[in-house]
């Protein structure tokens, strides 16, 4: 049996042993994966540990997913771009791999909603590490236009200024917001304390997309803000299950089906 596990802190509420669990069941792959706690000044000594007791890739989610970064020996095109790593593979030579799956995750989701991001007008709010994480992918599906707009301007211009060799992209305050986008994709962490970004009337278009990469059992701020002005709320739950997904086809060479498992997953939330 191989061993996987999930790093945070806290970790202990992740949904992500469940999710490889289905994942295993489904494609026969002998593996465990379990949640560990990494104290918060030693990620690389509990992920050295780790692969010492036999582990052969993780996944990272916060607060260490930059310090995975740095711990890795190769790193993937796109987890370069993202400064961030949430998959770690542990190579035959002994080295450490890292690749950053959020993006794919978001980009599957979004297709698995029937949104087409080819020629759209985006939107993506927050200009943190959720961000920059998915920017890639996002920019890969040719949107007409990509605006990253975040509460400090500044942050917004400087990672649009770090992706605009990959597509149209601008970035600026929520000041600088005009409407109407196709899809707004909110990833700052707002929703987390109840708040909603200053935005203005008449962001969407007449068919439009709110996508929240939180998610919980009821709808966030933004979403209830967005489903009274018309647009289709959709939260970040599949997007959880896709990266999944994705760092599990890393790893095993399988793609699971996600479809059942997120809806295991809906009903339980
Ligand atoms: P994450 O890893 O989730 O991206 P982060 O890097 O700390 O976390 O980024 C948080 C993002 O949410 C930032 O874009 C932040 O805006 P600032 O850069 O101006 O701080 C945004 N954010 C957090 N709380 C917010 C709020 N109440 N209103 C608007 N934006 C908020």
């Amino acid at each position: 049996t191989d061993r996987y596990c999930v790093f945070g802190h806290p970790v202990a509420h992740s949904k992500s042993p469940a999710i490889h669990a289905a994942f295993a069941e489904q494609t026969g792959e002998a593996i465990a994966y379990t949640a560990i706690e990494a104290p918060l000044d030693d990620f690389a000594g509990a992920w050295r540990r780790f692969v010492a007791e036999g582990g052969r890739g993780a996944n990272v989610t916060v607060p260490f997913k930059e310090e995975a970064f740095r711990l890795c020996d190769t790193l993937s095109q796109r987890a370069r771009r993202a400064g961030a790593v949430n998959t770690l593979i542990l190579g035959g030579n002994g080295q450490t791999y890292g690749d950053t799956t959020d993006g794919v995750g978001l980009v599957r989701d979004l297709k698995r909603h029937g949104v087409s991001l080819a020629g759209a007008r985006v939107l993506v709010l927050g200009a943190g590490g959720a961000v920059r994480g998915v920017l890639e992918p996002l920019l890969a599906e040719a949107p007409g236009s990509l605006l990253v707009a975040n509460r400090t301007a500044e942050k917004a211009e400087r990672l649009a200024a770090d992706f605009d060799d990959l597509g149209e992209i601008a970035g600026g305050g929520f000041d600088a917001v005009a409407g109407p986008f196709d899809l707004v994709i909110n990833g700052t962490s707002a929703s987390l304390a109840g708040d909603l970004p200053p935005l203005p009337d008449g962001l969407f278009a007449k068919v439009a997309t709110a996508y929240d990469m939180m998610y919980g059992a009821d709808p966030t701020v933004f979403l209830r803000w967005a489903a009274e002005r018309g647009a289709r709320p959709v939260d970040g739950l599949g997007m959880l299950v896709e990266q999944a997904a994705e760092s599990f086809f890393q790893w095993r060479g399988k793609r699971p089906d996600t479809a059942p498992v997120l809806a295991r997953l809906r009903e339980a939330l």
